[in-house]
């Protein structure tokens, strides 16, 4: 049973680590020097205008970042999916609607999402993005209309009408993603791949374990992670280096258009909620970062892990693990790491308890990566990306 349960998990991943072969992996604890830019693995970017379907929850970051998108020629936006997340479906649909209004990109078709994780209650994040999700800027009320289609049909519609071509940016949890490769078993070979921000290997934000995104609907973002789809994670270790300051607001505002306007509204907003909150910093970019790092690859110091979520946990369901060869603090001999693939690092899982029948806690004996996570971030270079188009200098 558990020879074949391997020998199934290892084929479905193989396409993954094709493309895998030229990175440099390094230890357990995020080590940029060793480690590649995203840059270097060509396989993922193909030419522009990139086909995306971003997926959100806004949210105040997310609204920066769907503004940022949407100022940007290399992509071509086919569709914009809200998800319950940061505020319920109530808000995150109009919030979205209210974004593509602003940019005066109404031909984007906006498809309304899940209310709800998978299987779980929805837990938002109100506290820190304000009741109405735009950390409290008010705007008009959109007079566009979603599509009829629900989100993860339209999902799977576009993927299938593009094999190959479309790239899921995702940027709140992952209930829609889940749930439209859940409907089409073959949408998972048709994905050109997906770029999350999401998961942590240096630990949450909504529990000192989980990054909020896993955290609402970790069962989703499992079988995104287990789905063989490749996977760029832009996670808490980096986007925690992404602080909006208020020369960045002034910037915004000082430009005269309506998306700097908005997005300085937004901004200030934001800041000012952080600081009443007593945050020495302002509000971190999350959303915008796994944008940005699309569109701009030298952005970001990628490394590759298998990472698998943690769903089971009382205190711990929405972590997200990372595993490598090079184990802990124990570092093989130099060079060893270039040969990844030869190297076997056991997946190893929580100790049997009496009552289960699992004989062994491993869980996979052979080292697939199936992420490359982000492990650092020239966080000047991605402020300038950001600020330079929402502010229409660049
Ligand atoms: O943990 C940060 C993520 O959770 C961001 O996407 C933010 O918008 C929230 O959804
Ligand atoms: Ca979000």
């Amino acid at each position: 049973m558990e020879s074949t349960r391997l020998k199934t998990e290892m084929t479905r991943r193989a396409f993954v680590t094709s493309s895998a072969a030229a990175v440099i992996v390094s230890g357990l604890v995020p080590d940029a020097a060793a480690a590649t830019t995203f840059a270097e693995q060509p396989a993922n970017r193909g030419t522009a205008p990139f086909r995306v379907i971003i997926d959100t929850d806004p949210g105040v970051d997310d609204a920066l970042a769907l503004l940022l998108a949407m100022r940007s020629p290399e992509l071509k936006i086919e569709a914009i999916t809200p998800v319950a997340g940061n505020v319920p479906l109530e808000l995150t649909l109009p919030n979205a609607l209210r974004m593509v209004e602003i940019a005066g990109r109404t031909d984007i078709p906006v498809a309304a999402g899940a209310k709800a994780p998978l299987m779980r209650r929805l837990v938002t994040a109100a506290y820190a993005h304000g009741e109405n999700g735009l950390g409290g800027a008010v705007f008009p009320e959109p007079t566009t209309k979603p599509v009829a289609t629900p989100a993860p049909e339209l999902i799977r519609q576009i993927v299938r009408k593009y094999p190959g071509e479309v790239t899921l940016i995702t940027i709140g949890p992952l209930t829609n993603i889940a749930t439209a490769l859940n409907s089409d078993a073959e949408l998972v070979g048709m994905v050109r791949g997906l770029v999350m921000m999401g998961g942590s290997l240096s630990g949450g934000n909504i529990t000192p374990a989980a990054e909020f995104n896993v955290y609402v609907d970790p069962e989703a973002a499992r079988i995104v992670f287990q789905s063989g789809i490749p996977i760029t994670m832009v996670g808490l270790d980096v986007t925690r280096k992404t602080s909006l300051t208020d020369e960045h607001v002034r910037v915004l505002e000082a430009a005269q258009n309506p998306v700097s306007q908005a997005a300085a509204k937004i901004g200030r907003n934001a800041i000012n909620h952080n600081r009443e909150g007593g945050y020495l910093v302002g509000p971190n970019m999350h959303d915008s970062l796994a944008v940005a790092g699309f569109l701009d690859p030298s952005i970001l110091t990628l490394q590759d892990y298998y990472v698998d979520v943690e769903t089971t946990g009382e205190l711990t369901a929405g972590a997200t693990l990372g595993y490598s060869p090079i184990a802990g603090d124990l570092r093989r001999r130099p060079g060893m790491e270039k040969d990844a693939a030869a190297m076997n690092v056991l997946v190893r899982g929580s100790a049997p308890t009496l009552a289960t029948t699992r004989w062994s806690p491993v869980l996979r004996r052979k080292y697939v990566p199936n992420t490359k996570v982000a492990v650092d971030v020239d966080s000047p270079k991605f402020f300038d990306l950001l600020i330079g188009r929402l502010s229409g200098k660049r």
